[in-house]
This record gives structure tokens, C-alpha cells and sequence, in this order.
């Protein structure tokens, strides 16, 4: 018996991924987390629960900030896809900077998908206060840190930042 995910048949699907144009082999119903882990390797982007719950599997999709395990290929058919290893240039970028200095990152499963998290914040509203930092990350859960080093990266890049690093 086919799964789910063999409804429509395997086809091919195109889009952007950090920058590069991508074509890959897939199932309409896979998830967009397992092609991006599994087929182009690139796995920075976390799976924690798999259900849309803990945030780490975020990536933006268009400039916006979604949920990985919840995207369907066909939904990323020609969308511009972001993960964390396309955040940094020459050197680290400035949230990856702050969460090294703040100690925002202990076993680092959340720390993707909060760091993109961050990005979609700081680009919606550069200029943060506590209260918008803890409501644009609710999405994100960390077990390790107890947040407020997190909360404080966030705060500190929000800082430092110029208006092309975010
Ligand atoms: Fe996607 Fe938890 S793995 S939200
Ligand atoms: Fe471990 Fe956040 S650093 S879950």
C-alpha cells in the first residue's frame, strides 16, 4: 500500500536554497525537512518534534518564517529558501556573533531555527523590546538555556546591527 506521501508520484521540483536553484526528486507531500536534510545535506535545519511545535526546523520561505516539518514540497515549488547555512558571509553574521557571545547556544538543536526566528524579528521590527523578543521567538523552544541568554543575544544583535545585516 502507497504512504501518504506517494499520492501524486515522484516528480521533480525547483527552488531556491540559499541562493542556489535547486532541482530535486520528490514526493508532492514530502516534507520540505527532509529533502532539505536528507537530499541536499543540508542539516543545520533541526527536527525536534515533527509536529509544527518546537520551532526547529524553521527556515524563511519567501521571507517568511515556517515550520519545515509542515511544508509540503509542493508548496515550495519556486519559493527562495533560506536555512542557517546560508546566514553567514565571510564571517559569522551578527545573531550568530551575539548568541556565541551571550552563550544563546548549549546543545544547539533550537539554535537554528531560533536564530532564524531572530532574523524574521529583527527584519519585521529592528527595533525590539524585551516583550516583542519573547513573543517572536514563542515559537521556539530551547530545553537548555532557560532563554534569557537567548533573549539577551537577540537584544544585543538588535544592537549592533546595520541596516544590511539583517
Ligand atoms: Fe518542526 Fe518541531 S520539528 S516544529
Ligand atoms: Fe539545547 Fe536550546 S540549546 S534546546
Amino acid at each position: 500500500m502507497s504512504n501518504s506521501h506517494e499520492i501524486s508520484g515522484r516528480r521533480e521540483f525547483c527552488f531556491t536554497v540559499n541562493g542556489e536553484r535547486k532541482t530535486v526528486p520528490a514526493y508532492p507531500m514530502e516534507r520540505l525537512l527532509d529533502v532539505l536534510r536528507h537530499q541536499l545535506r543540508l542539516t543545520g535545519t533541526k527536527e525536534g518534534c515533527g509536529e509544527g511545535e518546537c520551532g526547529s526546523c524553521a527556515v524563511l520561505m519567501d521571507g517568511i518564517l515556517v515550520n519545515s516539518c509542515l511544508v509540503p514540497l509542493l508548496q515550495a515549488q519556486n519559493a527562495n529558501i533560506l536555512t542557517i547555512e546560508g546566514l553567514a558571509g565571510a564571517g559569522l553574521h551578527n545573531l550568530q556573533q551575539a548568541f556565541l557571545h551571550c552563550g544563546g547556544t548549549q546543545c544547539g538543536i533550537c539554535t537554528p531555527g531560533m536564530i532564524l526566528a531572530a532574523l524574521y524579528l529583527l527584519k519585521k521590527n529592528p527595533f525590539p523590546t524585551i516583550e516583542d523578543i519573547r513573543e517572536g521567538l514563542s515559537g521556539s523552544l530551547c530545553r537548555c538555556t532557560g532563554y534569557m541568554q537567548i533573549f539577551e543575544a537577540v537584544e544585543e544583535a538588535a544592537r549592533r546591527q546595520t541596516s544590511d545585516e539583517v
